[in-house]
C-alpha cells in the first residue's frame, strides 16, 4: 500500500530553526536516536515538504513569521480528516512571548501542538519527537485501514451493481423466450386433436428452449472465465477454413451477406472446434451490431509459423483504449452500446477470452477512425500442452479434454 520511498517521507521531521547551526546540530542530535531530521530553510519549505509526507514538524519559534505562519495554517487545515501533524515548537523560556501565542493560535483549532520551552534537554526533545512520531505512525495505520475499507466498499458497490445489472437483464433476456416457449405449449395442450401445428408448435418450444440453454451456458461459462477457471474444452482435429466459413453462412442467412471470408489456405490444427466457432460468431456478431450500418465484416485466417490466426475487422467508431482494456471483463460494454439500441449482456468478449486462453492463445484488439476495429485471435496449432492436466483423483482421460478424429 505504502512504498518504501513514502515510508521514509513519513517518518522524516523537518527542521526550522533559523538561527546559526541550530538546525544542523538538532538533525545530528535527532539521528543518533535513529531519527531523520531535514533541516529547512523557511515555513514555506516546510510546508512544501510537509505535502510530501513527514512524521512530525521541529520548528523555533522566532522563525515563525506572520506570512510563513499563514501559510502552515492553511496546509495544517488542508489535511485529510485521518492526519493530525505533530508540530512541535521550541519557545524562549519564561513569559509567554506575543511571537508563541501568534504562532499557536494561529495552528489551532486543526493544530496538534506541543511548546518545548528553552533550554531544552536533548533528553527532553528526543522524547517528544519520539512520542510524536508514534502518533503520526498510529495516524499513518489508519490512513491505511481506511483506505482498505474504501476499496473494499467500492468493490461491494460495483459488485451490487453488477447484481442488479445482471438479474434485470436475466428477468428481460430469459423470460421472452421462456414466455414464448410457454406460450406454444398451452396451446399444444389445449389442441392435441390436430397434429400439423403441433409439429410446428413442438419446433418453437424447442427453439426458444435452446436458446435458453445457450445463454445460462453462457452465464456460467463466464463466471468460470472471470473465476479464472480453464473452459473445459473437447479437443479434436479440425480445420479452421471450414469451421468459419460455416459461421459466415449462417451470419450472411440473417443479415444480407455482409460477412467476408478471407481465408488463403486450410488450417489444421488440434483444437475445440464448438468453442472456437462460438468465439468466431462472437466476434463477427459484435462486427455485425458495432461496426458502420451495412458495412462489410470481414474474417482473414492465416497459418503463421506454429501458430493460426483469426482477425476479425470492422469499420465504424474506433473503441477508446480504456474500453478495449476493460471489454474482455464480464458484464462491460461500451458506453456508445448502452446508449445505442443493441442489446447485449456483455459477456461475448469474456467467453471469446475464455475459449482463446484454454486453448493456450491470446486476443487483442486494435481500433483506429481510420482503420476501423480489428480483434485477433491467435491459437497454437495444437492446443493439447495447454489442457489442465488431470489430477491424480480424476479418471486418467476426463471426457472434457478428448482428442478426436486424425487429420
Ligand atoms: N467490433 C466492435 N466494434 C465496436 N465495439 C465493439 C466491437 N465488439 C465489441 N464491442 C464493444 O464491446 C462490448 C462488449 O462486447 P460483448 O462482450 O460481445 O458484449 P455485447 O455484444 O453483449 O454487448 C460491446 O457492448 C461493444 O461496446
Ligand atoms: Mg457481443
Amino acid at each position: 500500500m505504502t512504498t518504501e520511498t513514502n515510508r521514509a517521507l513519513e517518518q522524516r521531521v523537518l527542521v526550522l530553526a533559523p538561527i546559526g547551526r541550530d538546525a544542523l546540530v538538532t538533525r545530528d542530535v535527532l539521528a543518533r536516536a535513529g531519527i531523520v531530521a531535514e533541516p529547512c530553510a523557511d515555513l514555506a519549505e516546510v510546508c512544501a515538504k510537509f505535502e510530501e509526507g513527514a512524521g512530525a514538524l521541529l520548528l523555533a519559534e522566532e522563525a515563525l513569521t506572520v506570512s510563513g505562519l499563514a501559510l502552515l495554517s492553511r496546509a495544517v487545515g488542508a489535511q485529510s480528516p485521518w492526519s493530525d501533524v505533530p508540530i512541535i515548537i521550541s519557545t524562549g523560556a519564561g513569559e509567554t512571548t506575543a511571537a508563541r501565542v501568534r504562532a499557536v493560535s494561529s495552528l489551532e483549532p486543526s493544530g496538534n501542538v506541543t511548546i518545548l520551552e528553552r533550554p531544552v534537554r536533548v533528553f527532553t526533545m528526543i522524547t517528544a519527537v519520539q512520542s510524536a512520531l508514534r502518533g503520526r505512525a498510529r495516524q499513518f495505520q489508519m490512513r491505511d485501514l481506511h483506505l482498505q475499507l474504501q476499496r473494499q466498499m467500492e468493490s461491494l458497490t460495483a459488485e451490487r451493481e453488477l447484481r442488479a445489472r445482471f438479474v434485470s437483464l436475466l428477468a428481460h433476456d430469459i423470460r421472452g423466450p421462456v414466455t414464448a416457449a410457454m406460450l406454444a405449449a398451452q396451446v399444444l395442450l389445449r389442441s392435441p386433436e390436430r397434429l400439423d401445428p403441433r409439429r410446428e408448435l413442438g419446433v418453437r418450444i424447442k427453439r426458444n428452449l435452446d436458446r435458453i440453454e445457450h445463454m445460462v451456458r453462457d452465464i456460467l461459462d463466464a463466471s468460470r472465465v472471470q473465476a479464472g477457471q480453464p473452459l473445459p474444452l473437447r479437443l479434436e482435429g479440425c480445420e479452421l477454413k471450414t469451421i468459419v466459413a460455416d459461421v459466415v453462412e449462417e451470419l450472411n442467412l440473417l443479415h444480407a451477406d455482409r460477412v467476408r471470408l478471407d481465408a488463403v489456405e486450410e488450417v489444421h490444427g488440434i483444437w475445440s472446434a464448438d468453442e472456437l466457432r462460438r468465439a468466431v460468431w462472437n466476434l463477427a456478431t459484435n462486427g455485425i451490431k458495432y461496426g458502420a450500418p451495412h458495412s462489410p465484416v470481414t474474417i482473414a485466417i492465416r497459418r503463421i509459423g506454429g501458430r493460426a490466426r483469426i482477425s476479425v475487422h470492422n469499420k465504424g467508431a474506433p473503441l477508446s483504449p480504456d474500453d478495449r482494456r476493460r471489454l474482455f471483463e464480464p458484464f462491460a460494454r461500451a458506453r456508445s452500446a448502452e446508449a445505442s439500441s443493441q442489446v447485449g449482456w456483455g459477456l461475448g468478449l469474456t467467453l471469446v477470452r475464455g475459449c482463446v486462453e484454454a486453448h493456450g492463445g491470446q486476443v487483442t484488439v486494435e481500433s483506429g477512425v481510420e482503420e476501423g476495429t480489428t480483434f485477433t485471435i491467435e491459437v497454437p496449432l495444437d492446443s493439447r500442452p495447454f489442457q489442465p492436466r488431470a489430477s491424480a483423483t480424476e479418471a486418467p482421460n476426463p471426457p472434457s479434454t478428448v482428442v478426436a478424429g486424425a487429420w
